[in-house]
């Protein structure tokens, strides 16, 4: 039996019925379906709607469907299923007979896809906390095996200023870290119980909403059956969410693939998760971490087909917020899916320290150094970072570096040049002076790689928690 019909006098046509069906996609939230069904039974039982012994055979026929679910594929074929909601409905009207249609008393499909969809956003947001955790523990693993390792740090892709390989592994450690919060967050306000809410304007019977939402642990129920029905934000943060976490990861991917090539040399790429190429018999390829920033932009463009569908839409439910569900399956799947890879990447990539440290010591990154030792010494910074980059200058014609330039000229660029100044060039003086919070003096990256530690840690019993 349909969920609708009894004032059409046509039938529907068959090639519109098959397009608009989404149960291909929406089968995925049977679980939460029939734990949101099981919730508005017994507030039906408790309502008196519903006997005793038909809300056990309403409950009874709900676990069997999730059983038989569980236990063959072939159970969700059904060409004639609308939606999840119609498809529970035919499933527990053939196991138990016109009972089930009983369980549709006060409720509207449109709470109950919201509220599905809310359950199903938080377990994503559980299992993505998980997958993160699990990365960010790989990330902080490496920062701590790089020990006093050093290489360039990059502004404008030109090098920079040497840094501990820890301090750079911690810079995403915290965008991870802030994508962990999003995710937090996004979680506690989608946590209310659209159930109770109708199709519109509140149920029609007076049943007990926070009982509801308590069944299925949220935290309340929602306040406005109006905003409840049609609010789809919780999708949209989660999304977006997701977006950023891409992001970072593409960013990441990108370095990776640069640090890989035989111009930087810094990393070797992991034969498990390379490939080859037919032509070229000498290739090895990034094709994980291109994947990975490839991929990246199904999730963006989830995010934006998301905005779109919502900006024009009416108050309350339409039946074009069917179309955020698409979107949504696969961004989760995407990102999902990247996690434990570049984690298991990660872990099997090996860094060429010497690389990176015959790196960090040529091409003048000791020269902010340099001139600090200057200011140190009285110069203003201006004149100072003047008589460093002339100093650079006559390196540059002499194809040689700051420390190899004779006292003698030094001097006749400013006096203030001395016996020390040498020694402010070397890789360790030029770290130590980074000695401020978040910065790259040793010390402190040992003090940020334990706070770090203790945020992983704090998510990782956050994911216990929930879990
Ligand atoms: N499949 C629908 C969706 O995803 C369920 C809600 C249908 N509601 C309605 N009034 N037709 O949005």
């Amino acid at each position: 039996m349909k969920m609708w019909g009894g004032r059409f006098r046509q039938a529907v046509d068959p090639e519109f019925e098959r397009w608009q069906s989404s149960f291909d996609f929406d089968r995925r939230l049977l679980s939460y379906e029939l734990a949101a069904s099981g919730a508005h039974a017994r507030a039906l039982k408790n309502a008196g709607i519903v006997a005793s012994e038909e809300l056990i055979a309403i409950l009874q026929g709900l676990e069997q469907i999730a059983a038989a679910a569980a236990s063959s594929p072939n159970f969700l074929q059904d060409e004639e299923a609308e939606d999840v909601h119609h498809f529970v409905q035919k499933r527990l009207a053939a196991l138990i007979g016109e009972v089930a249609y009983k369980l549709h008393s006060g409720r509207s499909r449109n709470e109950q896809i919201a509220t599905d969809l809310r359950l199903y956003v938080r377990a994503g947001i559980d299992q993505m906390q998980n997958d993160l955790a699990a990365w960010l523990d790989v990330l902080l693993e490496r920062a701590e095996q790089a020990e006093n390792a050093v290489m360039p740090a990059y502004t404008h892709l030109q090098r920079a200023e040497p840094v501990l390989v820890a301090h750079y592994l911690l810079a995403y450690v915290e965008m991870f870290l802030r994508d962990s919060e999003r995710l937090t967050d996004c979680r506690k306000r989608l946590n209310l119980c659209p159930l109770g809410s109708g199709a519109v304007a509140g149920a029609t019977i007076g049943l007990d909403r926070h009982a509801m939402a308590a069944e299925l642990g949220f935290s309340a129920p929602t306040a406005n059956s109006i905003d409840a029905t049609s609010d789809r934000d919780f999708v949209l943060e989660f999304v977006h969410a997701l977006s950023l976490i891409g992001l970072h990861l593409s960013r990441w991917a990108e370095e990776m693939i640069l640090f890989s090539s035989e111009e930087f040399g810094f990393v070797q790429l992991p034969e498990a998760y390379s490939t080859g190429s037919s032509a070229m018999p000498q290739k090895k390829n990034p094709d994980l971490l291109e994947l990975a920033r490839g991929k990246v932009a199904r999730v963006i463009g989830a995010a934006n087909t998301l905005m779109i569908v919502i900006k024009g839409l009416p108050l309350a439910y339409n039946k074009d917020l069917q179309e955020t569900q698409e979107p949504l399956f696969d961004a989760v799947a995407t990102i999902s899916g990247l996690l434990p890879l570049v984690s298991a990447w990660m872990k099997a990539a090996e860094f060429k320290y010497g690389r990176m440290r015959d790196a960090a010591e040529a091409g003048f990154m000791n020269a902010w150094a340099a001139a600090t030792y200057l200011v140190n010494r009285g110069v203003p910074s201006r004149l100072a970072h003047e008589k460093i980059g002339k100093a650079v200058q006559m390196c540059l014609e002499r194809n040689c570096e700051l420390k190899d330039l004779p006292s003698a000229d030094l001097q006749a660029l400013t006096p203030a040049f001395d016996q020390g100044f040498c020694a402010s060039l070397s890789l360790p003086s030029v770290l130590a002076i980074h000695d401020v919070p978040g910065g790259t003096a040793p010390a402190r990256v040992r003090q940020a790689i334990g706070a770090a530690r203790k945020k992983i840690e704090a998510l990782h019993e956050e994911v216990h928690a929930h879990a």
